[in-house]
């Protein structure tokens, strides 16, 4: 696993930073036996697994208990919790209390948190608690209502200036690394060129220090059409679909189960049961 301070390397290194979402025990063996550098609890959990329109309704409950079932699947990897809607925005305690609970139960080795400002603050004092932070910018689905949907963020000069010194401010603020999600690929290079800590991107362009995926989207495991931002690698939901009906298809036509799927009773046992008692 790599350890949080090295994660820096990557600002520097050739080798790009590579992370996937992921969301339970079975899918995070896969995952830590693929040899990513890290993994995130998303929660885009929500739309993913919960098949809600957005991010909003994860509970901290919900991510503790898909972030400790990622963490015992993916022993190798490094494990990063998100922070869900309402977790760290009330007040800086919350914020201290809910990356607490992240790490001690939920056994994660950093949490993630969306946006600056007072987010930066709470930055600041999870990572005074002891708790590696990685930061959000641009697109930042929690905030999907005061962005108005969901769209490419730092367009217009006094937007990408703005974010320029939000990613300054959580790179203050103690952040190892800012994902940068849905902003221009010329404004995500200037922003890796000017922090000391990684840029990992997500429908940002080729420039950051690394790259993040949502693993339905990577896996084409979501419905309808592939978002421009993704790399489509396989289509699993058409083969788990072809799978589910070649399975109909068997017990329907007593192809499955043969004598071989169970176990024979003893032919006396047998004997016995089948004569008048
Ligand atoms: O929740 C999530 O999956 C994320 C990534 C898109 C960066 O925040």
């Amino acid at each position: 696993m790599i350890p949080v301070p090295t994660v820096r390397d990557f600002r520097k290194g050739e080798r790009k930073l590579v992370m996937l979402t992921t969301y339970d025990y079975a899918t995070a063996r896969w995952v830590d036996q693929a040899g990513l550098d890290a993994i995130l609890v998303g929660d885009s959990v929500g739309t993913t697994v919960q098949g809600r329109p957005d991010t909003i309704s994860v509970t901290l409950d919900q991510m503790v208990y898909h972030t400790e079932m990622v963490s015992r699947g993916a022993p190798s990897t490094l494990i990063i919790g998100d922070m869900p809607f309402m977790s760290y925005q009330p007040s800086l305690k919350d914020a201290v209390r809910s990356a607490g609970r992240l790490m001690k139960e939920g056994r994660c080795q950093a949490v993630k948190l969306e946006g600056a400002g007072r987010a930066a603050e709470a930055v600041e004092r999870i990572v005074e608690a002891g708790i590696p932070v990685m930061g959000h910018l641009g697109l930042t689905p929690q905030s999907v209502h005061a962005l108005g949907g969901h769209r490419t963020q730092g367009k217009t000069l006094a937007a990408a200036r703005r974010i320029i010194s939000d990613a300054e401010d959580l790179e203050a603020a103690g952040a190892f690394a800012v994902v940068l999600e849905y902003v221009p690929a010329q404004l995500a290079g200037l922003i890796t060129e000017r922090l000391s800590i990684p840029t990992i991107g997500i429908g940002s362009g080729p420039l950051c220090a690394g790259q993040v995926l949502v693993f339905h989207d990577l896996l084409g495991l979501g419905e309808g059409r592939a978002l421009k931002h993704t790399m489509v690698a396989d289509n699993l939901g058409e083969r788990i679909r072809a799978g589910v009906s070649s399975y109909a298809q068997a017990v329907r036509a007593g192809a499955f189960p043969q004598d071989a799927h169970a176990s024979n009773l003893d032919p006396q046992v047998l004997e016995e049961l089948l004569s008048p008692q």
